[in-house]
């Protein structure tokens, strides 16, 4: 993957050239332009994925440089950054669209994270998502078997409409894809496209984050701030993990779904909003519904055109072009051109249960790739990763098992004779649930989370790394290198 290439508009050249550095060493990959006019030219004529501007600025100022680029390139993601002092302003830029603001003096973890975000939007926006074919450049909904080519129909029926689709599967089976490849077949393509997960997002952020607020409106809204909504007028928002809104936000969401309206958090005024919705779930809804977690009459609203994704293990026909269009991806990625996988592993792969789907597959094929450095891909070194990969964490992850539960499970199995390290693995499942609710509480901010737990970033990040969490700010695993 290339890295992420950012413009930089800023006039002070002292300034302009600590930021340089500092995102060069973050893998990405900077142009430095003084002025605005110049700065407006340059992303009017090349490709970048992110545009970081200043707000007081020669030529043109910030604030029109956002609202000219954002008139021609409404898929680039630009990032403000200003002195206290006009604030105002730059929420409203959040309106004409900003991606995100940022106050100086600013926090470099705070910018670096902002500017993952939005080159992660960039490439949720701008890389197309193929259906059923495997392609070697690019990403691709793989599969041919009938159930997904039933999918792929589904996608081409309603895309172009602006219906409500809400997508459910379990886990890893690709609904943040399809949501993608919605998005990209609709007639707001050239619009933006806006993504929240829900879940990663604490309660009482989350109304704020998506309805916005006005100052004011709670301990700590010392500024107005422009919701998800009002960002993503005209254009797609993308609900993610929908089976976690309180159920505040859902009669919310539910009134934004019938009258086009909504009001920030402390606000009286309606604001019409049109946003095509795309929701997702893992969630047993109905399940849901049936204990008072969710509003039937929006789950109504929201299932008016459903898209089921199957699980893996009920479309195992699909799992050797899975495993050849991984292979080529991580091949190419990872430099190991000679790999290869012999037809007994692609049986192999056939046979399991995947409880982790597509996305379990995926890893245990990028790791078996590492492993084997270059030789065939025995299966015997797949089943040595796949035993690791979906023990504990799948477990305690998927089914929702408590810790508790976990503990007397493995208790029973280490009594009954099975041959497992207990400790390890409750441990594990242990620390897992730890970063899961650190990360979350911090709003998806590694740096933050790291704090509270008096850890290094890097640790933070290899650890969420490890147990494939992702952080809010990362949008699943489509974060980029850096
Ligand atoms: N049919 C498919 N073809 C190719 N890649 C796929 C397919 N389905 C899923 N993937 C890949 O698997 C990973 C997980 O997919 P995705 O994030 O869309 O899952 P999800 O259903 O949103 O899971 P979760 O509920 O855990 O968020 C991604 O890297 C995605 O690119
Ligand atoms: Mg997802």
């Amino acid at each position: 993957m290339t890295s992420p290439r950012i413009l930089v508009i800023e006039d002070d050249t002292r300034s302009a050239q600590s930021l340089e550095r500092l995102l060069k060493s973050q893998g990405y990959t900077v142009t430095l332009c003084h002025r605005g006019d110049e700065g407006f030219e340059r992303a009017s004529g090349e490709d970048f994925d992110v545009v970081i501007t200043d707000f007081r600025l020669p030529g043109v100022g910030g604030l029109d440089v956002i609202r000219q680029l954002h008139a021609k390139k409404p898929r680039l993601p630009m990032v403000l950054v200003t002195a206290f002092g006009t604030t105002e302003t730059a929420i409203e830029a959040t309106k004409h669209g900003a991606f995100e603001y940022i106050l100086k003096p600013f926090d470099v973890a705070e910018l670096l994270e902002v500017v993952k975000r939005a080159a992660a939007s960039a490439r949720l926006m701008n890389e197309r998502v193929e259906l059923g074919e495997e392609k070697s450049a690019g990403e691709a909904i793989v599969g041919n078997s009938r159930a997904m080519q039933a999918v792929y129909k589904e996608i081409g029926q309603v895309a172009a409409t602006p219906a409500t689709v809400l997508i459910r599967g379990e886990t890893g089976t690709g609904k943040e894809l399809v949501a993608r490849a919605l998005y990209q077949h609709s007639d707001r393509g050239s619009k933006p496209f806006i993504a929240v997960n829900c879940a990663a997002i604490p309660e009482t952020l989350l109304e704020s984050e998506l309805f916005g607020h006005e100052r004011g409106a709670f301990t700590g809204a010392d500024q107005r701030r422009i919701g998800r909504f009002e960002q993503a007028h005209g254009g797609t928002l993308f609900l993610d993990e929908i089976g976690d809104l309180s159920a505040f936000t859902q009669a919310k969401l539910l009134r934004m779904l019938q009258d086009k309206l909504i009001q920030r958090v402390g606000g009286k005024e309606n604001i019409p909003v049109d946003a095509r919705i795309i929701a997702a779930t893992h969630c047993d809804l109905e399940r849901a519904i049936a204990a008072k977690q969710f509003r039937e009459d929006l789950y109504y609203r929201l299932s008016a055109v459903v898209i089921k994704l199957p699980p893996l293990r009920d479309r195992a026909e699909d799992i050797p072009a899975l495993a050849s269009y991984f292979l080529h991806r991580f091949r190419d990625e990872l430099k190991l051109t000679d790999s290869s996988l012999p037809p007994d592993a692609v049986a192999w792969l056939q046979q399991q249960r995947w409880p982790g789907n597509v996305r379990e597959l995926a890893n245990v094929l990028r790791q078996g790739l590492l492993a084997s450095r270059g030789f065939p891909i025995s299966r015997e070194t797949l089943a040595g990763i796949a035993a690791k990969s979906s023990d504990t964490s799948a477990l305690t992850r998927d089914a929702g098992v408590s810790l508790e539960a976990l503990m007397d499970e493995l208790l029973a199995q280490a009594r009954s004779g099975a041959d497992l390290d207990v400790h390890a693995k409750v441990f594990a499942a242990m620390e897992r649930e730890l970063f899961t609710r650190a990360i979350k509480l911090a709003h998806g901010n590694q740096a933050q989370a790291a704090r509270w737990l008096k850890m290094s970033r890097q640790t933070v990040r290899e650890k969420l790394q490890h147990f494939g969490l992702k952080a809010a700010s990362e949008e699943g695993e489509l974060l980029i290198s850096p």
